[in-house]
């Protein structure tokens, strides 16, 4: 009913102590609203004094007023802990999704990351909001005010205690079901979001080949099935809470039955009697608020265990192992033995196995080999965006076990294959590496970059503002942004590219080419191509084929014989013809 794991977090303890008080004073001012009112109403019955009914009647008042304020102090607790903790919980995951990188986005999915984030969260708030006070009131109310009917009557005080473990049984056997089907259902909400999502980045690209509308059918049927997989659970939900309403209405009935025939047979008086059946709807009032609200804190409850298991993940973190240090001509960098597997990749399969590399100075370095050989592992490794299982790294004679470093990310400048360029001014993107870049330092790494022709004709120049993802931008001007980033980042001396121009035509790569060869002077480069024309721009050529280096060497070395070099330059030069 409860994660223990909520425990944990800060101010839950506090928060249950704070409620059990304010819930112990609630069922006392309960017990005292009931005891009053039947005070009242027996002695007009009895027609005593108009004295022997007003006082009860103000204690009944007072009573009647203090529980609401007892009611209005809960709600204020709890939904600041609500707020304040979801708030805790969501900055926690942001936290972590940040720590972990794009190994993780992408195992978890980003419309799962999205929906954990903003509406899981909601969810979790609004979990929070119910179950502790629904908890606290079925646990504290029921129990005292039993206690004070059977001082009054046993035979009722015995009635309403066999009543309970069966309402008890009925929520725990409509729960079961109801958790079950909520549990579907939410794994479909995040199947949904992550199936909407996807077809939103991709709905350029699906529009231009025509697909757009199959993966509208798709969509619909995924959404179809959340509707289906909902309503099943909204249609447990509703049974439960009236299974639960019959059995305490015909629980009171009972009662008033039993209470009814004792009256008339005069084998007790009205006072006990009038109490009884006064408490005994508050007596069953939290368990049916419990119920109704219970399908509602089934969906916070599943959002906050995938929250939990996103937070539980081991992250291999980025370290601090690699002291400070700069990158020069006799800067040198040793790989031995680094081994990585994706997950989920299957047995045996080892995605990247480098026995030996050696990096130094302001060497450029190919990557190349076929599709799917491991270049961009690779270079993702070295970036560290991918942390190896294992792998002995000497960063200028420091040992290291992988490149997740913050003193190694300081230093390098990454091009992917596709660009990203956040939303803001074209400045601001270029002053990525370096925000503190003054607006003449910018407009100088824009014009190494050729940025300047493209820039000028703005209106806004510098400060034209881009969408998300370079919405309105060429792909050739988006590169020429990430390179603009590369000239500002002077204090950045190793350039890691994978296939930066591998999408762009022909003409737009030898535009950019002469600014990178610009950019590679005094520059570590490691450069994952499949184009020949770079591979003549490289001092060392690393071949790759099923994630090992099969061969390594300068490109005229390795052009001397006829191994795995050779044969993939043959098959370019085909490709190319
Ligand atoms: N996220 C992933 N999960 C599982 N396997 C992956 C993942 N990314 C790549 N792989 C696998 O790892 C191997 C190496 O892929 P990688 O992307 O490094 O190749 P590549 O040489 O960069 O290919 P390309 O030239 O097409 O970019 C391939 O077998 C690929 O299927
Ligand atoms: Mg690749």
């Amino acid at each position: 009913m409860i994660d223990k794991r909520l425990f944990r977090l800060p101010g839950t303890k506090k928060l249950l102590l704070m409620l059990a008080g304010l819930t112990l004073l609630q069922a006392f001012v309960v017990l005292f609203q009931g005891k009053y009112l039947a005070e009242a109403l027996v002695n007009s019955w009895e027609q005593k004094s108009l004295q022997t009914i007003i006082y009860p009647m103000a204690l009944f008042a007072v009573a009647f007023v203090l529980r609401h304020l007892f009611n209005l102090i809960n709600t204020k607790i709890v939904e600041n802990y609500a707020s304040k903790t979801s708030e805790d919980i969501r900055s926690m995951l942001l936290d972590k999704v940040y720590q972990a990188g794009p190994e993780m986005i992408s195992e978890e999915g980003t419309g799962n990351l999205v929906t954990s984030s903003l509406d899981g969260i909601d969810l979790v708030e609004n979990y929070f909001k119910l179950i502790f006070t629904k908890l606290m009131n079925m646990s504290i109310i029921p129990p005292v005010l039993l206690i004070y009917i059977y001082t009054q009557n046993v035979a009722s005080g015995i009635t309403l205690t066999i009543i309970v473990p069966l309402v008890i049984l009925f929520m725990i056997i409509l729960g079961l079901a109801a958790q079950s089907k909520a549990d579907a259902q939410y794994k479909q909400y995040t199947i949904l979001s992550n199936h909407f999502l996807d077809a939103l980045r991709g709905l350029p690209t699906l529009k231009m080949l025509g697909l757009s509308k199959r993966y509208a059918k798709n969509i619909y049927t995924v959404s179809d099935e959340y509707r289906r997989r909902t309503m099943n659970t909204l249609r447990i939900a509703i049974l439960s809470t009236f299974a639960l309403d019959w059995l305490t209405t015909l629980g009171i009935a009972i009662l008033a039955v039993f209470l009814g025939l004792g009256l008339i047979n005069n084998s007790f008086p009205l006072f006990p009697a009038l109490v009884t059946l006064i408490l005994a709807p508050e007596y069953f009032l939290p368990l049916r608020d419990f119920s109704n609200d219970y399908h509602a804190t089934l969906n916070g409850k599943n959002a906050l265990n995938s929250i939990f298991e996103i937070l539980e993940r081991s992250s291999k973190s980025e370290a601090n192992e690699l002291k400070d240090f700069s990158w020069k001509q006799d800067s040198q960098i040793e790989i031995n033995n680094l081994q990585f597997t994706y997950k989920g990749a299957g047995n045996n399969a080892v995605s990247l196995d480098i026995d030996k590399l050696k990096l130094s100075g302001y060497q450029r370095i190919g990557v190349i080999g076929k599709s799917g050989s491991g270049k961009t592992t690779l270079i993702r490794s070295i970036g560290g965006f991918l942390v190896p299982d294992q792998a002995d790294i000497k960063i200028n004679h420091q040992e290291v076990s992988n490149f997740k470093q913050i003193n190694w990310q300081k230093k390098l400048t990454f091009l992917p294959q596709s660009p990203y360029l956040f939303a803001g001014t074209i400045a601001e993107n270029i002053a990525f590496y370096r925000p503190d870049a003054s607006i003449k330092e910018i407009k100088k790494a824009a014009s190494a970059a050729g940025l300047n022709d493209f820039i000028d004709i703005l209106s806004d120049g510098y400060q034209t503002k881009i969408g998300e993802g370079g919405r309105g931008i060429s792909g050739g001007q988006q590169q020429r942004i990430m390179l603009a980033r590369a000239f500002l980042a002077d204090d950045r001396h190793i350039l890691i590219f994978d296939e930066p121009t591998a999408h762009l035509d022909i003409e737009t790569e030898y535009a950019l080419k002469k600014p990178m060869e610009e950019l590679f002077k005094n520059h570590l480069v490691i450069f994952a191509t499949h184009r020949l024309h770079w591979i003549k721009e490289m001092d060392y050529v690393v071949v790759m084929d099923n994630g090992q280096i099969v061969e390594q060497g300068t490109p005229e070395n390795l052009s001397n014989h006829n191994g795995a070099y050779s044969q993939l330059i043959k098959n370019m030069r085909g490709d190319q013809l």
